[in-house]
């Protein structure tokens, strides 16, 4: 995803816009550039295809360019291939006027074709140039840069979080946004605009967050927002409690590696502030009891791992609320016509809350009536802000584009909310109820003993990296949990994988067990462990060479079936996935390590999809 920081104030920009967009590197880009303005040099631009790096050699670390006022930008090419010309800052034909664009312009072409009858030539293959050179159209016409702006955002369609400087105006930065996130952040040294906090945290914690809509101009001593017809607004500043050193590896050799190890302290922090005498209490969930008896159909949408953990907790709801929970991909929620109305309650989860089909999934569902709760870790982005209650992961930032925190807190997230709707709703005996609190509250604790010793793991991985084709089998929650085992090794290690539900096996996919697969079997929940071996005897009788995951109580009784065997402590078996997703974490990051692949940004991913 696009990464974009502005600077206006009263030390030289370069250096500054450099460095923030180095500490967003993570969000995954193909190119990067900047573009500053001085009363010497007017508009001066620097832009290049490849790493920041490179950037930061083509500028001398950003000395070659004067001016206090600039933009940055990171691409992660939509439309236009990855290239120097494709690049941004764009800037328009007369050079007065740089833009830096997140997001994709649905009518750029048409108004592209407009542009070009009027003589406007293009440099590029890109949705944002046209809006540089569409704003130099009106700024023309009107000779005012507000106005240009504003007549710029009513023509074009799409989603956009823009900076914009213009050579006429030496102490203005102009920003807007629609359906990709932009903050605003205030320091003595001059303001800022950013993509995300990381940019700009060892700058200042003091931020806004802009809304849709809004347009913001900031220069050196002020920022003043307005609606989308020019009126001033009031707007809420916020303290970010993130740590700079949170955001840094941290001497880790990875950021998955090390958001991996900090997953204990994250779940302490989503936890222990919720449960109080025995009850969990959710303060920022205001559904009541009538309200929660009124519920009679429920829905989670979310996408990729986020996707997974609401398959883990309809498991869980669902035997602990009695009602009905669909798990939906918010891509596909949002083309099926829902049955959402009054009486359902949706489920967004999110850990950056800036996802594009969630947020769109989200829209739909309160257009059609539903009761909506975001499940976010990011505080203050777009899909926390829409949904009409916000349960925040607070797992701290999560850098690595493979989430490993951010799931696992989702996890914990949810089964929060499903402990509280149960006993609002009285579906759940009171035993039962304290026991999983109990559970919960030493999850960190277990999972920080396995932690301790996972060379076990790793060893597995150096035994197992070369395979081209890996399936992960289990039942009910050892299922749901393995859709992420696989993604985790998918997405990092580029080795085909998938989650097969281990019952359904003989229906036809096992034709493909052959000797030498690597089935890696999954016999966490206790209930069903009996038949989770009975699937490893399955598998193995064709060949295959099964690496399975269990509990300590059960260790001994699969070592005598599987090939090899990874066990983590026991817990309450509704807990189970948040302390056995860890060894295939690790079991992805250490092939992945073997493979020599990028870890923590895999190719073709980015950490949030801000596009369709
Ligand atoms: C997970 O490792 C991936 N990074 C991806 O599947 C991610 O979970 C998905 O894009 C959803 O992101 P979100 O939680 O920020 O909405």
């Amino acid at each position: 995803m696009c990464g974009i920081i502005g600077f206006v104030g009263r030390k030289e920009a370069a250096p500054i816009l450099l460095d923030g967009l180095a500490r967003m590197e993570y969000r995954g880009y193909d190119s990067a550039g900047i573009a500053l303005r001085s009363e010497t040099k007017g508009i001066q631009v620097r832009k290049s295809k490849g790493r920041l790096q490179t950037l930061s050699e083509l500028t001398h670390g950003g000395a070659d360019l004067e001016g206090v006022l600039g933009i940055g930008h990171t691409r992660w090419a939509t439309h236009g291939e990855p290239n120097d010309a494709n690049a941004h800052p764009h800037v328009s034909e007369n050079g007065k006027i740089a833009l830096v664009h997140n997001g994709i312009i649905e009518n750029y072409l048409e108004i592209k074709e407009q542009l070009m009858k009027y003589g406007v030539t293009f440099s590029s293959d890109t949705d944002s140039e046209v809006v540089a050179q569409l704003l130099e159209y009106h700024y023309k016409e009107c000779g005012n840069m507000m106005e240009a702006v504003g007549r710029c955002l009513r023509r074009i369609e799409g989603a956009y979080a823009f900076g914009i400087i213009c050579a006429d105006y030496p102490n203005a930065l102009i920003a807007a946004r629609k359906d990709s996130p932009l903050i605003l952040g205030f320091s003595p040294e001059g303001n800022f605009i950013a993509s995300d906090v990381t940019a700009i945290l060892q700058h200042t914690r003091d931020v806004v967050y802009m809304n849709d809509g809004e347009i913001a101009v900031l220069t050196a001593d002020s920022i003043d927002v307005f609606d989308d017809e020019m009126n001033p607004l009031e707007k809420t500043h916020s303290f970010v409690e993130w740590d700079v050193a949170a955001a840094e590896k941290g001497g880790y050799p990875h950021f998955m590696f090390k958001e991996i190890l900090e997953q204990p302290e994250a779940i302490r922090k989503t936890i222990s502030p919720r449960i109080r005498d025995g009850r969990v209490v959710l303060d920022d969930i205001h559904i009541s009891a009538e309200e929660a008896r009124n519920i009679n159909h429920i829905y989670i949408i979310a996408c990729g791992s986020a996707y997974h953990a609401g398959v883990v907790a309809k498991y869980i709801w669902e035997r602990i609320l009695r009602r009905p929970v669909e798990v939906t991909l918010a891509s596909e929620f949002r083309y099926s016509q829902p049955l959402v109305d009054e009486h359902t309650l949706v489920i967004a989860i999110s850990q950056s809350g800036e996802t594009l089909d969630t947020m769109a999934a989200l829209r739909e569902a309160k257009r059609l009536g539903g009761r909506t709760l975001a499940v976010c870790n990011v505080v203050g982005s777009s899909i926390a802000r829409e949904a009409h209650d916000v349960l925040y992961t607070w797992a701290g930032p999560e850098i690595a584009v493979a989430t490993s925190k951010g799931y696992s807190t989702q996890l914990v997230a949810m089964d929060l909310v499903g402990l509280y709707l149960a006993d609002l709703l009285g579906t759940i005996e009171p035993e039962e109820y304290s026991a999983v609190l109990t559970e919960m509250q030493k999850l960190p604790e277990k999972m920080q003993t396995y932690l301790e010793n996972f060379e076990d793991t790793q060893y597995f991985a150096s035994r197992y990296f070369n395979h081209d084709s890996v399936f992960f089998i289990g039942r009910n929650l050892d299922y749901a949990m393995g859709l992420e085992g696989s993604l985790k090794l998918k997405e990092i290690s580029y080795i085909h994988s998938e989650a097969y539900a281990s019952g359904e096996l003989k229906h036809g996919t096992i034709s493909l067990i052959e000797p030498g697969t690597l089935v890696i079997a999954l016999g966490s929940y206790g209930p069903l462990f009996d038949k989770a071996m009975s699937n490893v005897v399955e598998v193995r009788a064709r060949g295959a060479e099964v690496l399975a995951i269990t509990t300590d109580a059960f260790r001994e009784k699969m070592a005598k079936t599987a090939d090899s065997v990874i066990s983590v402590p026991d817990t309450h078996p509704l807990l189970q996935p948040t302390l056995s997703i860890v060894p295939l974490q690790l079991f992805a990051y250490y092939v992945a390590l073997q493979r020599g692949c990028d870890i923590d940004k895999p190719r073709n991913l980015a950490k949030s999809v801000t596009v369709e």
